[in-house]
């Protein structure tokens, strides 16, 4: 095999041959080129809520490239997939009246979010309101503002310098938030959080913590965003973790989910409010991607919402979630985890060692799970089978005994 792909998050010491070639896929499985079938316990990477090989998105993506497979969306031009499904997306969010940005990835949304926070503090004549919160374990990305905001401190650090005015806070600590508002309050843009943080190891907030940002930024003139590239597209039980919490952010970034993977995209929803704030008549806003509104990954989009409503996906997680935590309890309570914690159809076991070598014997038995730190994340397509649950959560156990 070459040796010419350099992969993400991987050692480039490694082989190529080394890697798991995965060909093919349907519903909760994918298949490697030996013909070896795994269930597929990540959903890709947090992202194919409706399962593998679904011709109806394939289908809708073709006859969109038959017609045109792409034109940029810079004024003066627009398309109809791309105004669709922006439209798909605001319906189901928080904001039925807001407005939708579109890009390819989860971390186009997050640097244009914290672009967009900055923006608009700017325009409201507040020009040292830079300063953007953010927590231990907050995953955002690998873009420099992403990168910045991350909270798992080894994806910060080699780059060199990043972008300035993030201040971290302890991931579960709201005290800690009101204090630096109680010191900075003049000079915080926005807090960015997920949800229920996932890459950083899968931690739902604690009680009344979601809520308590609202309020902090509301006292402070701060912008609440919520980065639901995870949480997004009903992972976390309802179309946003914004509704399953409660909780109205003023921007709400996602990716992954929107399409299942079949294409790159992503976006940032912003609320009614602040759109009123950008539409001054001769404002201009000076941000963008050549992908924003591609077509064909729009029709993507477009099919994969319309797959998930006609099929409830939105809510299933709850279903997923009773399944996957019975069994994480099973395993806890056969003393072969410490413990389990999560919420909807994301959840990690903490194993409190490393990880990786039991990732390692559970692929070799058949099923996707991955490895952060000490514990092992499980976040399934949503139209996984309860038998597909159970093998997962057999596998962990024999590879685990
Ligand atoms: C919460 C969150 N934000 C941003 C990103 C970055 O998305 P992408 O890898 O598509 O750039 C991720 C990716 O896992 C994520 O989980």
């Amino acid at each position: 095999m070459t040796h010419a792909l350099l992969h993400p998050f991987s050692l480039p010491a490694m082989a190529e041959e080394d890697f798991v070639d995965i060909v093919r896929g349907e519903g909760s499985l994918v298949f490697d080129a030996d013909g070896k079938d795994y269930v597929d316990g990540m959903a890709n990477l947090w992202l194919c809520q409706v399962g593998h090989g679904r011709a109806e998105i394939v289908d809708a993506v073709t006859t969109q490239m038959h017609q045109i497979e792409a034109y940029n969306t810079f004024a003066p031009f627009t398309n109809g997939p791309a105004a669709r499904v922006a439209e798909m997306i605001v319906e189901r969010s928080p904001h039925p009246d807001g407005r939708t940005f579109l890009g390819c990835s989860g971390s186009e949304a997050v640097d244009t979010a914290l672009k967009l926070a900055r923006l608009l503090q700017q325009r409201r004549g507040t020009e040292g309101r830079q300063v953007v919160i953010k927590r231990t374990n907050g995953y955002h990305g690998t873009n420099f503002g992403g990168t910045s905001a991350q909270g798992i401190a080894p994806n910060r650090e080699g780059w060199g310098d990043l972008v300035p005015h993030f201040l971290e806070v302890p991931h579960d600590d709201l005290e800690a938030v009101a204090s630096i508002f109680a010191d900075h309050g003049e000079r915080i843009a926005a807090v960015l959080t997920e949800p229920v943080q996932g890459a950083g190891g899968v931690f739902p907030p604690v009680d009344g913590y979601l809520q308590g940002l609202r309020r902090l930024c509301d006292d402070n003139g701060a912008l609440l965003i919520f980065d639901e590239v995870i949480c997004g597209f009903g992972r976390t039980g309802e179309w946003f973790g914004a509704q399953t919490f409660d909780v109205a952010p003023d921007m709400i970034t996602f990716a992954k989910g929107v399409t299942s993977g079949y294409l790159p995209l992503s976006g940032v929803i912003v609320s009614r409010s602040l759109c009123e704030e950008l539409e001054e008549p001769g404002f201009l806003l000076r941000t963008g991607y050549t992908y924003s509104g591609h077509q064909a990954s729009c029709a993507a989009g477009i099919a994969n919402l319309q797959i998930m409503t006609d099929e409830g996906l939105d809510r299933r997680a709850n279903h997923v979630g009773e399944k996957l935590r019975e069994g994480l309890s099973a395993l806890q309570a056969d003393g072969l985890i410490e413990s389990w914690r999560g919420m909807g159809a994301v959840y990690a076991a903490e194993l409190g060692r490393d990880s990786i070598p039991v990732r390692n014997d559970i692929l070799e038995g058949g099923v996707i799970v991955r490895p952060i730190g000490t514990c092992l994340a499980i976040c399934p397509p949503l139209v996984i089978t309860d038998e597909e649950v159970g093998r997962i959560i057999d596998t962990m156990a024999s590879a685990l005994r």
